[in-house]
């Protein structure tokens, strides 16, 4: 079965007008799907739709909608109608940040719904299709903030680590019907949310790091390997494009070499040392 078959006929990428979701909108049509955009600013979405029409020669369909209003989700799969979607990749994300109990509480909860309540939903509706037809694929974009809490980000990264956890599942379970999920752990990468916290400015250089962590490929040329990684944060066409070439992999792929040798630091059972390790990291960037 060629590409098209297997994944199409139409991709549905959430939080795919810009960045990092603006390019798997583009490399979904690029391997001849039909796409349906979703995302809140209407002028660009129609913008790129029209863009990928022309390039690609592809049905592109733009929906406005915020995920964090009341009934996003429904909205989304009103505007889909009977459109047979084979590939969903749910990218958006809110991200409060700043100290918990700073953050107005309609915040943290716009957090749990767009990044746990939409994706549940839609996996959920577009997973019985893809069943059914034991074909396709569901990606669920997370971070490496899923790997541990730290501060600043605690909700976010609760909310991520809910998308990673849940996709592995959905690995296990929906590999038996012949469709791939995974979930697809991004690192820095130069977006504008990324952009706005961080630009490679002396903000970064002033991080106190305790540990560190010495990756051996994808590597720095010396020392501090993650401060390193902030300063060189991968391009978003390249990590939109890195979603497609995952399929097919394992319940968690990287969209860089030295995302996943430093995430076993994160990971490890010295818990105090995982957290603590983020939280340094995470004061030298603007919030
Ligand atoms: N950039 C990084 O360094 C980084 C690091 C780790 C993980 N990630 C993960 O990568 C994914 C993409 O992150 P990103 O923000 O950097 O980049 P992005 O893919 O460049 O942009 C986010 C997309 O989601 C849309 N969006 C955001 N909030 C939305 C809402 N409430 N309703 C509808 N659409 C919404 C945005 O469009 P509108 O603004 O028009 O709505 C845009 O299309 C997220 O899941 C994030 O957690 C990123």
């Amino acid at each position: 079965m060629n590409f098209k078959d297997r994944y199409g006929p139409w991709a549905l990428i959430v939080g795919g007008s810009a960045g990092i979701g603006g390019a798997a909108a583009e490399e979904a049509a690029r391997r001849g799907l039909h796409v349906i955009t979703v995302a809140r600013r209407q002028g660009l979405l129609e913008e790129r739709a029209a863009g990928l029409r022309k390039k690609y020669g592809v049905k592109v369909l733009p929906l406005s909608v915020d995920l964090a209003a009341p009934g996003a989700a429904e909205t989304i799969v009103e505007g889909v109608e009977e459109r047979e979607v084979g590939t969903m990749v749910y990218n958006a994300a809110a991200e409060p940040r700043g100290s918990f109990l700073d953050v107005p509480l309609s915040e943290h909860l716009d957090n749990i719904t767009v990044n746990c309540t939409v994706p549940t939903v839609l996996v959920h509706h577009f997973g019985q299709g893809l069943a059914e037809r034991r074909r396709g694929a569901i990606v669920l974009v997370s971070s490496m903030g899923a790997f541990q809490g730290a501060k600043v980000f605690s909700s976010y990264f609760a909310a991520k680590a809910y998308e990673w956890i849940l996709a592995e599942g959905l690995w296990s379970e929906l590999r038996e019907v012949g469709v791939d999920a995974f979930s697809y752990i991004v690192g820095a990468t130069r977006t504008e949310t990324y952009q706005g916290q961080a630009d490679g400015s002396s903000d970064v250089d002033a991080a106190p790091l305790g540990t560190d962590v010495a990756p051996s490929s994808g590597a720095p040329p010396s020392g501090d390997s993650s401060r390193w990684r902030l300063q060189n944060p991968s391009d978003p066409g390249e990590v939109g494009r890195g979603i497609f070439e995952a399929f097919g992999g394992g319940p968690t792929e990287f969209s860089h070499p030295f995302d996943q040798e430093t995430s076993s630091f994160a990971l490890q059972p010295n818990r105090r040392a995982a957290v603590e390790r983020m939280s340094a990291l995470i004061s030298g960037i603007r919030h």
